[in-house]
C-alpha cells in the first residue's frame, strides 16, 4: 500500500479548473455517456467518476460505474465526495489495477483510465486484461501527461532549476538527499507510438489519438507538489512533509525568477475499440 494520507491526497490538484477541462475533453472525445457499465481505473479521489456520472443520460438509472484504486484513503474521499446517486450505482473496488480480472466479475462497455497508465510496469499485460473485461465493441480510453515528449524542450530549464533549488532546500534545511537508487515506474516513459503498438498488439483498433498542449498554471505545480505519488516520484525516500515543503518553496522562487505565467505540458489522449 502506498503512503497515502489525506493530507497528501490528489484532491486539491484534481479540483483545479484546467485539470477538469483536460479530463472532460477526454470523455467528450471518447463519447462517454451511452454506456451502461463503465470502469474508472485508478479513480483516485473521484474527479473522473463524477465527470462520468455527469455524462450519463438522465434516464440511465440502471448504469453502473466501478471505481477502482489501490488507495483506501482515495476511495474513501471519492465515496464521500460522490455520495448517493439516484441516477447510477457506483461500486468502489479496493484493488491493484493489475488484478482487474480477479475483482471485476462482469464484462463492461467502457474502461476509462485517466492520468495513471504511466504507473504500470507491464502495460501490455494490463491492456490485455482490459480487453478481456470489455464486451464486444467495448472502448478503452486513457490519457497521460507522462510520456516521452510530454515536456516541451523550452520547459526543461524550468524543471532543472526547480529541481536544483528543491535539492538545495532539502540539503540545507533538513540535511536530506533523495535515494537515487529507488526506481519509480512513472519516470519510465513510452512514446505515443509505443502506446499505439501495445494497444494494437493487445487487440484494439485506435479511434482517436490526440496530443494537446496545456498551459499549466502555478497552482497546478503547487498542488501537485502536495500529492504523495508526485513527491515520491521526484524525491524518492524523502518524507512527504519535507518534500512538499521543499518543492513548494522552490517553485515560488523559480516561478518569480523566471517571470512565468504558465509552464506548458503535453497531454496524450487515446480512445480505442476492442477488436472482436
Ligand atoms: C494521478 S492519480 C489520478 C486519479 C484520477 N484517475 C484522475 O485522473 O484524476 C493516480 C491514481 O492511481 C492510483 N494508482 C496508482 N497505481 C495504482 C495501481 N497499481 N493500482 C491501483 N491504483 C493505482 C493512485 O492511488 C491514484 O489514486
Amino acid at each position: 500500500m502506498p503512503n497515502y494520507s489525506e493530507e497528501f491526497s490528489f484532491s486539491s490538484f484534481s479540483n483545479l479548473p484546467f485539470y477538469k477541462k483536460v479530463n472532460k475533453r477526454l470523455l467528450d472525445i471518447a463519447k462517454i455517456g451511452d454506456q451502461k457499465s463503465i470502469v474508472d481505473l485508478g479513480c483516485g479521489t473521484g474527479l473522473i467518476t463524477k465527470l462520468i456520472l455527469k455524462k450519463l443520460k438522465k434516464d440511465a438509472n440502471d448504469s453502473i460505474v466501478y471505481a477502482v484504486d489501490h488507495s483506501s484513503n482515495a476511495l474513501k474521499t471519492a465515496a464521500e465526495e460522490i455520495g448517493e446517486r439516484k441516477q447510477a450505482t457506483v461500486k468502489y473496488i479496493h484493488s491493484e489495477v493489475q488484478n482487474l480480472k480477479q475483482v471485476l466479475r462482469e464484462k463492461v462497455e467502457a474502461v476509462i483510465y485517466c492520468n495513471s497508465i504511466h504507473y504500470v510496469p507491464d502495460k501490455l499485460s494490463l491492456i490485455k486484461q482490459v480487453k478481456n473485461q470489455l464486451k464486444p465493441n467495448g472502448i478503452f480510453v486513457f490519457n497521460t501527461s507522462f510520456f516521452e515528449g510530454s515536456h516541451p524542450p523550452e520547459t526543461h530549464n524550468f524543471y532543472r532549476k526547480w529541481m536544483i533549488r528543491s535539492l538545495r532546500e532539502l540539503k540545507y534545511k533538513y540535511g536530506l538527499s533523495p535515494d537515487k537508487t529507488a526506481k519509480v515506474e512513472s519516470r519510465k516513459q513510452l512514446t505515443p507510438d509505443e502506446y499505439i503498438c501495445i494497444l494494437e498488439d493487445a487487440g484494439f483498433n485506435i479511434v482517436v489519438k490526440d496530443i494537446q498542449r496545456i498551459e499549466v498554471p502555478h497552482d497546478g505545480y503547487y498542488h501537485i507538489s502536495g500529492f504523495s505519488d508526485w513527491i515520491e516520484g521526484i524525491l524518492p525516500g524523502i518524507p512527504l512533509d519535507k518534500g512538499c515543503h521543499a518543492l513548494q518553496k522552490s517553485l515560488k522562487l523559480v516561478w518569480e525568477d523566471m517571470k512565468l505565467s504558465s509552464v506548458p505540458r503535453l497531454w496524450l489522449s487515446i480512445s480505442a475499440v476492442k477488436r472482436n
